[in-house]
């Protein structure tokens, strides 16, 4: 049996594995985020480890039997959030998010000070990456930042909880703008950049491996064996795709989460950072992916479901779903960029809005608006991947990926076949738990399979005209919204 623990945004998950590959409990967790300024985006470490304690506690409650066979626990969590701790370990300050915008300007500087700033990274410097986070603290927290000792990611402040180990791994350190990708290790270069030093880094395994053991008495109080091995584990995306099974080049996945991610597995480092496309080590040694990041994806959904009063998102989407070809020809036009974006404007200035609005425009069709901008976007870092399409079809993950009718709307927006596995909302856990598998002995040929087939969503020709009208129209908005921007600055 082995557990995995998925340290999401909007909820924390934890799923049991059977060495059958099938899922044997899932409990989930909510989570809040906290915003103290308009661009900010923050949450509190400790509510992470009080979200790992009740869904143990409560696994250990529901799950007994299972639990007293546990031989692993693999972690996943959001990338790029800055844990700041001092010489004791202790939380310096609330957890800067991934999709926390305040250090704009201290990215600006990285790339003026360092011309060759993206051959040096192989990523832009963008907001929601670690190292900017810290110029920001150092810029405007200067006393905090002399006391920072360590900083982690968010799932290994976990794993910091769970075994007393300052640990890390190649997916999510690849985040951080002081990783060397290619090399898989910290870079001297890159760190003294942003003016910190190796020493303030955890150390590193693959995710495939062991980083360290469960403590005797948490293991004690879920009722698991004495020697519980903790995996590297992954970043959420990383960990993602190895519960889809997405290890070997050109397979890939679209993620319908909080964020929008296209992800697409490599058999070496190909950094393109011109189109904001992220480059990162994958979670299994000598492999690595490409990914293109929208801020704002099922967030969005969720931000207009409760915008407009609708029940639930259940409701939202069917509402959207049942309105006519000629209700969503005049729909407004809705840009998505609740947080900003990152690909591919990396402009985090850049907002959200309903663009051409009518009395006589209903709800359903300001829905539909949202359910089609946050496609459109998706399909806008799809293009950043370049003309040489890495992959022939993606496995949709996610919460988002629970609607059949969003997968085709995505499937028909990238001209993409979209496949929904068993298991797909919750693709991070499951990954999580077959790398604690790996880091026990588990095969990667057998563990890292492709979930059962639930669905297959190919792209429709009908609409083909209009669709291609309606995003020429979000085009030339988003161009112009840049535009805007750019002449202001
Ligand atoms: C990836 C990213 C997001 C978070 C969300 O670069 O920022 O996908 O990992 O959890």
């Amino acid at each position: 049996m082995h557990l995995g623990i998925d340290l999401g945004t909007s909820e924390l998950k934890a799923l049991l594995l059977d060495e059958s590959g099938a899922v044997e409990g899932l409990v989930r967790q909510p989570l809040t985020v906290q915003q103290p300024q308009a661009d900010a985006s923050e949450q509190d470490p400790q509510a992470w480890w009080l979200a790992v304690q009740a869904a143990l506690d409560h696994l250990h409650a529901t799950h007994g039997h299972a639990m007293a066979r546990v031989r692993s626990i693999g972690l996943s969590g959001q990338m790029h959030g800055a844990v700041l701790l001092d010489r004791q370990h202790q939380v310096l300050r609330p957890a800067m998010l991934w999709n926390d915008g305040r250090s704009a300007p201290q990215c600006a500087r990285l790339m003026a000070e360092q011309p060759n700033w993206p051959a040096l990274a192989s990523n832009l410097a963008m907001p929601g990456f670690t190292a900017p986070k810290l110029m920001w603290v150092h810029d405007h927290e200067p006393r905090l930042f002399e006391q920072v000792a360590l900083v982690l990611l968010p799932k290994d402040h976990v794993r910091l909880m769970l075994t007393g180990e300052a640990v890390t791994e190649p997916s999510d350190a690849s985040g951080t703008l002081w990783f060397d990708i290619e090399a898989r290790r910290w870079s001297p270069t890159l760190l003294k950049a942003s003016g910190m030093q190796g020493t303030q880094m955890p150390r590193l395994v693959e995710g495939n491996e062991p980083s360290g053991l469960l403590h005797a008495h948490l293991a004690q109080r879920w009722g698991m064996p004495a020697r519980v091995v903790v995996a590297g584990g992954a970043g959420d995306n990383a960990a993602s795709a190895v519960g889809m099974g997405c290890v070997q080049a050109g397979e890939g996945f679209v993620s319908l989460g909080t964020s929008g991610v296209i992800f697409v597995t490599r058999d070496g480092h190909r950094p393109n950072p011109a189109g904001g496309l992220h480059a990162f080590c994958h979670a299994l040694p000598q492999r690595w992916h490409q990914m293109s990041v929208m801020l704002s994806a099922a967030s969005a959904i969720g931000w207009a479901t409760r915008s407009l009063g609708f029940a639930n998102e259940e409701t939202f989407m069917h509402e959207a779903s049942q309105t006519s070809a000629s209700e969503r020809e005049r729909a407004p036009r809705f840009l998505p960029f609740l947080s900003g974006e990152r690909t591919p404007y990396n402009e985090p200035r850049l907002s959200g809005m309903w663009h051409g609005m009518r009395h006589d425009h209903t709800r359903a069709a300001l829905a539909w608006a949202v359910v089609e901008g946050v496609s459109w976007g998706l399909a806008a870092g799809w293009r950043s991947f370049g003309d040489q399409a890495p992959a022939r079809r993606l496995s949709a993950v996610g919460g988002g990926a629970r609607s059949a009718w969003w997968l085709q709307v995505l499937a028909d927006t990238l001209s993409l076949p979209l496949v929904q596995h068993e298991h797909s909302d919750v693709g991070g856990a499951l990954g999580a738990a077959r790398l604690g598998w790996l880091a026990v002995g588990g095969d990667v040929d057998d563990v890292c399979v492709r979930p059962a087939m639930k669905a297959h969503f190919e792209p429709s020709a009908s609409g083909h005209a209009m669709r291609a009208a309606r995003q020429a129209g979000l085009d030339a908005l988003v161009a112009r919204e840049l535009g805007t921007l750019q002449r202001g600055s």
